[in-house]
């Protein structure tokens, strides 16, 4: 076993549930945050949280950007678990750490899942600060949080036809025109990282289809798509691939990115969230 399979996983819902008081009070969503995303947290009403350190089998989250919370409280009405933080696997993390969040906050009675990201713009036509609703994903990482013995309640050959659900995918996009927000919609592909991509690369997942490119997020919605969980993607472009733009990348204009795209963000999260029923 990994250590990070569903019985670990209940065993740390349970102490998130007693250290945090919760009773038996259920989330309709999970959110998990990405770089620079975090500031959706300060929405959330009535919140309690709880470090990812003091979580069973959680280590400390050690990028930038990345607070390394878990928060439980209200938001657009309804009662949310958000992880400002996650485990990377250019931070050295198994991919089974990465997706064994996903199985704590589905212990907590999570059932939809928001997965969000700083991610780089492949295809021509994304600026920076663009929103993305993601379509469909290219695992590039060459890496599975699944592989391993069969877990109960879990498939053990997940269906990827629809990895992210086209429900959800239509009602934010009413939800962002109604706010009058543009969103953009297409393919990540997730990298391993942490660096950059060449211009070679990014030439390539141009010719794959991608549109966008990333670090994180694959893993996660493999274990959320084996627990038959619904999720929902979103990436923030915060920059043009490389060999798109003049300049060279960093991870501070990552981050300054997100800060400028940051309330149209989450007014879109929190709009879309008051749409989903208990
Ligand atoms: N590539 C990979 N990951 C990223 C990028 C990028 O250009 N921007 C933000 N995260």
């Amino acid at each position: 076993m990994s250590g990070f399979g569903p019985t670990e996983a209940r065993a740390a819902a349970d102490a998130i549930r007693a250290s945090l008081a919760l009773g038996d009070e259920m989330p309709v969503v999970a959110i998990v945050l990405g770089s620079g995303l975090g500031g959706l947290a300060r929405r959330i009403g009535g919140s309690k949280a709880m470090p990812f350190a003091d979580i069973p089998g959680f280590p400390i989250a050690t990028v930038q950007g990345h607070a390394g919370t878990l928060v439980w409280g209200t938001l657009g009405g309804r009662v949310v678990i958000a992880l400002a933080g996650r485990f990377h696997l250019y931070e050295g993390h198994s991919a089974a750490l990465s997706g064994y969040a996903i199985r704590v906050v589905h212990a907590l009675g999570a059932r939809t899942l928001i997965v969000s990201n700083a991610a780089g713009g492949v295809r021509r036509t994304f600026e920076p600060g663009d929103l993305m609703v993601i379509e469909d994903h290219l695992n590039l990482m060459g890496r599975s949080p699944l592989i391993g013995p069969e877990n109960v309640g879990e498939a053990r050959f997940p269906d990827m036809s629809e990895p992210y659900d086209r429900g959800l995918i239509r009602t934010l996009r009413a939800v962002a025109l109604a706010q009058g927000i543009s969103l953009r919609e297409g393919t990540y592909a997730g990298l391993l990282g942490p660096t950059y991509e060449t211009r070679a690369e990014v030439r390539m997942l141009d010719r794959l289809g991608a549109d966008a490119v990333g670090m994180s997020t694959v893993p996660e919605v493999l274990v959320a798509r084996a627990l038959q969980m619904r999720v929902l993607g979103i990436s923030c472009i915060t920059n043009l691939a490389c060999g798109l733009s003049p300049h060279a990348l960093s991870h501070s204009d990552v981050l300054e990115t997100t800060t400028r795209v940051a309330q149209d963000f989450e007014r879109l999260i929190e709009g879309f969230i008051a749409q989903q029923s208990d």
